[in-house]
């Protein structure tokens, strides 16, 4: 338990059934609720609790990052997401979350230059992506590629060393973006283009992205500004369904780079990561559907419509989310300094400006507190930088890699951690006995 979290009081639980009383320790967090521990509760009382999807519980303490879904806060180890987004960059940001506090700039050197010395990838590895098919989502190709990394970088490796654990969270952070990038080449059948380590992080993207070995290219500041902000609002967002998957799967102490493919899966469905590719699919729809926005306004609201408004709600969120605001105004102003020349683009955030009002005036949003996410304003801006569809989640990984490695390594580091390991409500059969085949009756 983190020395951080103290015990200021109990809460008494009455069993009515039996009439048996406890205690159990209300912890009293930094920031946030109170907690119950209900560790003991088992052993105490013979009960478990039932919170699927975890809406009440906290599965592990943190020092990380800290959100308030109620008044729309965001801190990375308490500095707020908006002076983070204003002032700093993307591989000091990555520091911080790492090593908890922000870097001198000695420190911020040799960190950018640890990671400028991983960005290759093992020539062993190229082949991988001749495996797939060409038309493989980016996001398939990164997730068998980063649990391939597994099988470069493990014997060697002491995942309870936290030298070799850092080292682990220096190669990930490294490497994703030329992962990302080669996922984008190959399914266009385009040279892969090796890093430029006189670039900084997200210029090196972008530069891995659209450069060709035969023509210069330059590029765009403006651009790789943007894409370092977008990543930064990326890159931590406490315990989510993919950073709580590779806690649960790296609790069992495996390969840290197998653990992180199993949170690119997490993140790739439309709940979660996808939906900012889900997005531009939505807006599309409604730009060239010709109706009106009330009717996918209705439909969103329709139980038996399983049309949702993407880019809307959130888990934890009950107010604007922080990250949204900011991605709105630099999707602003991406445009306005014409950064972004297809006239479709600014169709597209014409359309989710009005969406937006229209859903944050209608009675059904406002009483449930949807309001715009991260995911609804990025992928716009996304598709102001000429990146593709199918490459907005890959850029959501690549941000969140260093979340997710930062909290595996937290965990790790922790002795009393403990492999994740949830009980159940079983509601199956009973115990029966086994029948012979000839004795059984269909049960259809
Ligand atoms: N459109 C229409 N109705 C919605 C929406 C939406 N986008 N989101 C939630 N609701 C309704 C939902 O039907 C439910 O209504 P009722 O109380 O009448 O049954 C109520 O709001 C609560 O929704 P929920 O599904 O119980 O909430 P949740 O916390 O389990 O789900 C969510 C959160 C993000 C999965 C959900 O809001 C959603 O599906 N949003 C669209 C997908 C999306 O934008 N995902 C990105 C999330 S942010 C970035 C990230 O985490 O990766």
């Amino acid at each position: 338990m983190s020395k951080k979290a103290r015990k200021v009081d109990t809460v008494t639980l009455i069993d009515n059934r039996t009439g048996k009383q406890i205690e159990l320790d209300l912890l009293q967090s930094t920031s946030g609720p109170m907690t119950i521990d209900i560790r003991s509760l088992y052993k105490k009382l013979g009960y478990f609790t039932y919170d699927p999807g975890f809406m009440s519980t906290a599965s592990c303490w943190s020092d990380i990052t800290y959100l308030d879904g109620e008044e729309g806060v965001l801190e990375y180890r308490g500095y707020p997401i908006e002076q983070l987004a204003e002032k700093s960059t993307f591989l000091e940001t990555s520091y911080l979350l790492l090593h908890g506090e922000l870097p001198t700039q000695s420190q911020l050197d040799e960190f950018v230059s640890n990671i400028t010395y991983h960005t290759m990838l093992h020539e062993q590895l190229l082949r991988f992506y001749s495996g797939f098919r060409r038309d493989g989502h980016p996001m398939a190709i990164m997730v068998g590629v980063v649990g391939a990394l597994s099988a470069f970088y493990h014997d060697d490796e002491d995942i309870h060393n936290p030298e070799d654990r850092m080292n682990a969270a220096h190669r990930l952070v490294a490497k994703m973006p030329t992962i990302a990038a080669w996922s984008y080449r190959y399914a266009m059948g385009l040279p892969f283009i090796y890093p430029d380590n006189s670039l900084d992080y997200s210029a090196n993207f972008l530069h891995m992205m659209f450069a060709m070995p035969s023509e210069k290219y330059d590029v765009n500041p403006l651009l790789a500004k943007a894409l370092d902000v977008i990543l930064i609002l990326h890159a931590d967002h406490e315990q989510n369904a993919s950073t709580s998957t590779v806690r649960l799967a790296g609790s069992s102490q495996a390969n840290p780079f197998a653990v992180l493919a199993s949170g690119i899966a997490s993140l790739w469905g439309p709940a979660h990561g996808g939906a900012n590719e889900a997005v531009i699919r939505m807006l599309t729809e409604i730009n060239e559907s010709g109706k009106p926005l009330s009717h996918f306004i209705e439909r969103a609201k329709d139980k038996n419509d399983r049309f949702r408004l993407m880019g809307f709600g959130h888990r934890v969120y009950k107010n604007y989310d922080p990250r949204a605001k900011i991605i709105r105004k630099i999707c602003h102003d991406m445009l306005a300094q014409g950064a972004c020349t297809d006239p479709s683009h600014q169709k597209l955030l014409d359309t989710a400006m009005e969406l937006e009002q229209v859903a944050l005036s209608d009675d059904y949003f406002k009483s449930r507190n949807l309001y715009p996410n991260v995911d609804f304003y990025s992928g716009i801006i996304f598709l102001g930088m000429g990146i593709p569809l199918n490459m907005f989640t890959v850029l959501f990984a690549v941000g969140r890699s260093v979340g997710w490695v930062a909290q595996w390594n937290e965990m790790m580091g922790d002795s009393e951690s403990k492999i994740g390991r949830p009980r159940q409500l079983y509601t199956g059969s009973p115990r029966r006995e086994y029948k012979p085949i000839d004795k059984r009756i269909s049960q259809d």
